[in-house]
């Protein structure tokens, strides 16, 4: 197999995978390598996977048939690069269901790709280590952000050990970066033109890089000049402690928004999950936010079906959704994974009570999401444009609560952060009519 002139990655999961993907964009590019727009046109199909239910899992082996089977007018297979959480998880297995992949590298070791599509263009390259050195040492400077609302990574893995959940096998345990890199990468990124930053951790708020906490490091980020929002995902309810919730009170760049994860609504369940706290220390969180910061929106993600969960804690679950009221949510169905304690739990339920109990959850998440979106009608938020809409001269950006918000005036261009007046809201976005093109 020759060397790949051109390459494209397909991004599948989390947003950490999203801010990995960009990160081995910028690097192939700086190797010489050229990004195209979709799999049909590239040497090099890198597919960035997600192990987190089963079904994101077997997304992967059939995409891997698929481009394997392609027939190219020059005759030539593309080279296929399984990267991420099934990588990190299935690496043998990849290897021998898939024996076509060429090379195989988990999210610890992708700075090494260059060096591994080298290697494969002879024989498939393998890489699942979790090496000492960080990767982020290793990757390029970053380049211009995709958009104006930017991804920054700040720590990785997790030491949690959440009976249902493969984070820990696939990331490794909890890495905090240098407090001093992270600034460094907003601020490139900000230079770049970012105005927005995320940012990413699977336990984000767990952050206490060299010394620092998560809440100072929130303190040290709002002083970049020209930062104007700063949000930050997944946090877990355990680490959401006084100084944090303070920051929400205390610093303006940071959006009245929060994904906080609860999974149950019952404390029973929680327990198994070995969720560390239970529905009233998390109620309690919650007042805690509201009482800093009013007007916080909340999301969540929910497992429905969790091994024993009975009709009683489930309707627990639905009573927690009513009693927080939620700006939107994720729910999912428990799927079991290989290698967790929960696989092996006794009384799992069938799939169709699982669906049934998914279809009743997400029925009351999406009226309180519905109903959330309506709230802001007639209200005047800032919007920050992100992507061009379907109709012409159409611009498409968030609000302060993570709402899609449509806009269409003369003038307007992407990066604009602008105020808005909502004029009208359905389930899944908002029409915000300009009211003046510098934020309020
Ligand atoms: N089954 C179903 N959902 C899961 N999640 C994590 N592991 C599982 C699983 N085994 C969900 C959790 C988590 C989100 C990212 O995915 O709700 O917060
Ligand atoms: Fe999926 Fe978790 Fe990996 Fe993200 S970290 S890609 S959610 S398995």
């Amino acid at each position: 197999m020759t060397k790949p002139q051109t390459f494209f990655v397909k991004t599948f999961g989390c947003q950490m995978n999203v801010y990995d993907s960009e990160r081995m964009t910028e690097l192939l590019g700086a190797q010489g390598l050229r990004a195209v727009d979709n799999s049909d046109d590239a040497d090099l199909v890198v597919l960035n996977t997600c192990h987190i239910r089963e079904k994101a899992a077997e997304k992967v082996y059939s995409d891997i048939g698929r481009l394997k089977a392609e027939k190219r007018p020059n005759g030539v297979k593309p080279m296929v690069a399984v990267a991420g959480c099934v990588a990190q998880a299935e690496g043998e297995e990849i290897v021998r269901r898939a024996p076509a992949v060429d090379v195989v590298v988990g999210p610890q070791a992708y700075h090494r790709l260059p060096e591994m599509i080298a290697r494969a263009a002879e024989a498939r390259a393998v890489d699942t280590d979790m090496p000492l050195e960080s990767k982020f040492d290793a990757l390029p400077r970053r380049a211009r952000p995709s958009g104006p609302a930017a991804f920054l990574t700040v720590q990785e893995g997790c030491d949690k050990f959440c009976t249902f959940c493969v984070v820990p096998y696939t990331r490794g345990s909890e890495v905090s970066r240098p407090a001093a890199d992270v600034i460094a990468e907003a601020r490139a990124l900000v230079e770049a033109g970012a105005k927005e930053l995320t940012l990413l951790g699977q336990n984000v708020n767990a952050y206490h890089g060299s010394g620092v906490s998560f809440a100072n490091l929130i303190r040290e980020l709002a002083r970049i000049e020209g930062l104007a929002r700063i949000r930050y995902t997944t946090s877990h309810p355990r680490d959401m402690d006084d100084d944090l919730v303070a920051v929400h009170a205390e610093v303006p760049q940071l959006m009245p928004y929060l994904h906080l994860p609860v999974q149950s609504g019952s404390s029973r369940v929680l327990k198994r999950m070995n969720r560390a706290h239970t529905a009233e220390s998390y109620l309690a969180t919650v007042e805690r936010l509201r009482a800093a910061r009013p007007d916080l929106a909340l999301s969540s993600d929910f497992i429905v079906g969790f091994p024993g969960e009975t009709e009683a804690d489930f309707e627990d679950t639905l009573a927690l959704v009513r009693a927080v009221n939620y700006a939107q949510a994720f729910s999912f169905k428990y799927s079991a994974r290989p290698g967790t304690p929960a696989a092996t739990m006794e009384d799992q339920l069938d799939e169709d009570a699982k669906s049934d109990r998914l279809a009743r959850l997400q029925a009351l998440l999406m009226a309180q999401q519905h109903g959330f979106n309506r709230a802001t009608v007639g209200r005047r938020l800032d919007v920050l444009l992100e992507r061009p809409g379907k109709k012409p001269g159409q611009l498409i950006g968030k609000s302060p609560y993570l709402q899609s918000v449509h806009v269409t005036a003369p003038g307007l261009a992407i990066g604009d952060l602008v105020e808005v007046e909502i004029v009208s809201a359905g389930p899944n976005s908002l029409e915000g009519s300009l009211i003046q093109k510098a934020a309020a």
